[in-house]
């Protein structure tokens, strides 16, 4: 991955604190998302369930937050796999969900219940509804670990307890990884496997990728370029991969760093690095003209993808003037030059961006971004003096929401 920076302020040496940061970082429990990746325990639980269930033609997925959007990701920038449906329940919106009751085939499901807590209400609520469905089609309660696999925290969950309960199996997602984090433990993993996507060349890549980080200088100068424009009013991060197949990526970041890096500090003083999504290059005709014109508040974060894995001709023989210009070019072409034309406007209008080359979408290469949003979050949340690893500002709402369905 090659890493090119577009800074056009007056920035300060930053060197000191992130060294600083990187090593509290490398040396707390908070490094296991990178650490477990090398612990081939969570890909063989993945294997073992796989193996049991692969004649399974519907894979439904039951999470929120952490526990769905990674997996999504993972399943739209890689699945190589047009036989298998996969369905995200990762809402409680009733019109929706009896949709999606409507596009599975139950006796041919495997649902996969995820939740770190055990505890969360969204989830907790899809699953009875999918235990109800499953009842309506003659499945008995003694039957239901035929059809579900739960993943929760390895010690303190309700919700691996119901699983022992019912003899359901229960996947681990380590301890110290939280949800937004989880996206290569068994959380993104098992879906991953039933995506015919390599869960070992992604955690390998990660890993490798995740341990060399702390060294590589393009990787300090990312958290700089980030932290100094914080400083000079640069409060928002544009996230914008070139590629349909990176949009849940834009997704899975803006939680990431919506939810690690918004909240109170230390001395109570309120921080924020607020992200917006978007992908190339539909987003030129909706959000660019803010992006280029617009405030002088946002470092944009650019993925461009040298090889496309399909092109196609635009060849043309109709008489229309930019149809003709088009003839002789293909879509990938179209796409690089809507890419390269608009990074150099963007030069011009000193919109400071950091641009992520890769050379293709494949394993590899996504277990590296996926990393080095990680890492850089941590790290970037850390220099901020917040915790990026904790969520206090939801659970608020989550406490008030319970006494107002008691009070129904
Ligand atoms: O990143 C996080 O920790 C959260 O967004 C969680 O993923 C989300 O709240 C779901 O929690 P759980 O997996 O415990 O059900």
């Amino acid at each position: 991955m090659q890493i090119e920076f577009n800074s056009y302020i007056q920035e300060s040496d930053k060197t000191d604190l992130i060294q600083k940061e990187v090593d509290n970082f490398l040396a707390s429990e908070r490094f296991d998302f990178v650490k477990t990746l090398s612990d081939k325990k969570y890909q063989n639980q993945c294997h073992t369930i796989f193996e049991r269930f692969k004649d399974r033609s519907h894979f439904v997925q039951i999470g929120i937050g952490g526990s769905s959007l990674g997996p999504e990701m993972l399943i739209s920038a890689l699945s190589k796999n047009t036989d298998r449906t996969f369905h995200f329940i990762n809402n409680i919106d009733p019109d929706k969900t009896a949709q999606q009751i409507n596009q599975i085939n139950f006796k041919d499901a495997l649902f996969y219940v995820v939740s770190k807590s055990g505890g969360t209400a969204e989830t907790l609520a899809s699953f009875a509804i999918m235990v109800n469905e499953l009842k309506s089609h003659g499945v008995k309660e003694s039957e239901l670990a035929n059809y579900f696999v739960f993943a929760s925290d390895p010690s303190t969950s309700q919700l691996r307890e119901l699983g022992d309960d019912l003899g359901i199996t229960t996947l681990d997602i380590p301890t110290n990884v939280g949800g937004r984090f989880s996206v290569l433990t068994p959380v993104g993993l098992l879906p991953a496997l039933f995506a015919e996507i390599d869960i070992e060349e992604l955690c390998r890549s990660a890993f490798s990728f995740g341990s060399e980080l702390s060294n590589l200088d393009s990787f300090k100068k990312a958290v700089s370029m980030i932290l100094n424009h914080h400083e000079n009013g640069y409060d928002q991060t544009v996230f914008m991969p070139y590629s349909s197949r990176l949009r849940d990526l834009s997704f899975w970041f803006i939680q990431l760093w919506a939810e690690s890096l918004g909240k109170k500090d230390k001395d109570g003083k309120r921080v924020g690095l607020t992200p917006i999504p978007s992908y190339g290059a539909t987003d030129q005709h909706s959000q660019m003209q803010l992006f280029m014109e617009g405030p002088l508040n946002k470092v944009m974060l650019l993925i461009n993808i040298k090889e496309s894995e399909h092109d196609l001709k635009l060849e043309n023989q109709f008489d229309h003037p930019k149809l003709q210009k088009l003839s002789g070019f293909t879509l990938k072409n179209l796409m690089d030059s809507e890419f390269f034309g608009t990074k150099k406007a963007l030069e011009e209008q000193n919109v400071p961006h950091i641009v992520f080359n890769i050379n293709k979408l494949n394993e590899e290469n996504l277990a590296k971004l996926v990393i080095f949003f990680e890492f850089l979050t941590a790290v970037t949340g850390f220099c901020l003096k917040i915790d990026p690893f904790n969520q206090p500002g939801v659970e608020a709402g989550k406490i008030y929401s319970f006494e107002w369905l008691h009070n129904l």
